[in-house]
């Protein structure tokens, strides 16, 4: 099932560019030249960074705007994280408590991540509201939460992201391993970090690159662990967010590349690697911001829908992204669940592509594939959940059939 042309992907947006401020639009129509412009780029894209023209459609940069200060004197320049200090599976957040950005403990409230997240590198604020409340929800306090292991209780409570291996953490990582394969999935890994750069030839990380890379990934990891498990929420939708997030929110941005430019040295600022290309060594806790970075525009976050649509246009090259199951205890084994079934027929695997499908069912899947969870604690994600189902005009999940998700080791462990 391909994905690629321009009116298909517009078709499955339409009901989203309502989140898109209108005055892009507005401004484009009334120069011609930006308009046409805007419809050839929009025509000639494909492939993996297509919704870039749909959600950027005017290049837009703001040196002043758009610059981080992490420098010396500025209040937020890098400090390698304390004996005490919680750092976790994700580079970013790593990165923002690295440099203050969030408390350098390493335990923050849903505000603070909203706060840095939005502000740091311009996550949309639904997204970063979702994403955060969800690790409250399922990793912390149900208010705040480590974005690594364990806190001490003084600290704070929960199980931290990196103690949420399928409800939150997901297998097949860019850079960190699969738990059941490696016994972490949190520590940097530079023979993955090395095979992102030979998947990105020519001294820059695109999208193109991660997209593939990602595809590489999927399949060693359904050639090599026997645990490999591709969850409902977990790998529909936090895996592709591991790889959309490196370029969307790492990327450096210029007059001359407005929609983000990622250079080998700037990603090895963010995933804390030292070394050249074939010499590569990780840091582990001690990514940074580089210093002269330009985040991106402040007119166009990373939002729910734009995010929808590189998860789409992924899926579009690599159906196989989809397919939630797993392996069955031996390497090689991976098998499928009826998407059908799992959802007691709302969904199905055909039409996952079409309009808003994907998202509603991932989203709504979010809060139902763990037994564990604790429903008072997930009511505020239930909420969110909720919003989002609406605004996206979603079919509504009345219950995922999780007996079927339980044949696959790596889901029962
Ligand atoms: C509140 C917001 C966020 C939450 C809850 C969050 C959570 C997570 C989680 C659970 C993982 C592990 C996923 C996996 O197992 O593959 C992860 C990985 C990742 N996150 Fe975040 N994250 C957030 C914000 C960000 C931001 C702002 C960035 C970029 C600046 C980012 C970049 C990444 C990347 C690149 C990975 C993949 C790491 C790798 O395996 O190489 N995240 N994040
Ligand atoms: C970001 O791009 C600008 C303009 O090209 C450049 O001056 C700056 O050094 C770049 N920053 C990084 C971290 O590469």
């Amino acid at each position: 099932m391909k994905f690629t042309t321009t009116p298909t992907l517009l078709g499955a947006l339409v009901p989203l560019t309502a989140a898109f401020p209108s005055w892009v639009f507005e401004e484009a129509a009334n120069d011609p030249q930006i308009a046409a412009r805007a419809d050839e780029i929009l025509k000639r894209q494909e492939g993996a960074g297509a919704a870039t023209a749909l959600f950027e459609p005017v290049p837009i940069f703001d040196a002043e705007k758009q610059f981080v200060d992490v420098s010396e004197g500025s209040g937020h320049e890098y400090q390698a994280p304390g004996p005490d200090d919680i750092r976790g599976p994700c580079p970013g957040l790593n990165a923002f408590a690295n440099h203050g950005f969030l408390p350098r403990n390493g335990y923050a409230t849903i505000t603070q991540y909203i706060e840095a997240t939005t502000q740091v590198v311009g996550m949309g604020p639904n997204l970063a509201l979702f994403l955060s409340t969800l690790g409250a929800a399922v990793d912390g306090s149900g208010t705040a939460w480590s974005m690594g292991g364990t806190p001490p209780a003084s600290v704070g409570s929960g199980n931290g992201l990196s103690g949420s291996h399928n409800k939150y953490e997901s297998d097949a990582s860019p850079t960190r391993p699969d738990l059941y394969q490696d016994g972490n999935n949190y520590k940097t890994q530079a023979d993955q970090f090395q095979e992102l750069i030979d998947a990105s030839p020519g001294g820059f990380v695109t999208m193109e690159s991660l997209t593939s890379f990602r595809a590489q990934r999927f399949n060693t990891q359904k050639e090599t662990n026997p645990y490999f498990f591709n969850g409902p929420f977990t790998g529909v939708l936090v895996q592709p967010a591991a790889y959309t997030f490196i370029y969307r929110f790492m990327a450096n941005h210029s007059e001359e590349a407005p929609a983000g430019e990622l250079s080998y040295d700037v990603i090895k600022s963010w995933f804390a690697i030292d070394g050249e290309s074939g010499s590569y060594t990780a840091n582990q806790g001690q990514e940074r911001i580089p210093e002269n970075w330009y985040k991106r525009a402040i007119a166009y976050p990373y939002e729910t829908p734009y995010f929808l649509a590189d998860v789409v246009n992924a899926a579009g090259l690599h159906p196989e992204f989809l397919d939630v199951g797993g392996n069955l205890g031996t390497t090689d084994s991976f098998t499928g669940v009826d998407i059908n079934d799992l959802t007691g027929g709302i969904f199905n695997a055909g039409d996952l592509l079409q309009g808003n499908n994907l998202g509603c069912f991932a989203f709504q899947l979010s809060a139902q594939a763990k037994p564990d969870l604790l429903l008072g604690l997930l009511n505020p994600v239930t909420d969110l959940v909720g919003d989002l189902v609406s605004q996206l005009s979603c079919p509504k999940l009345r219950q995922a059939d999780e007996d079927l998700l339980k044949q696959f080791p790596g889901y029962r462990q």
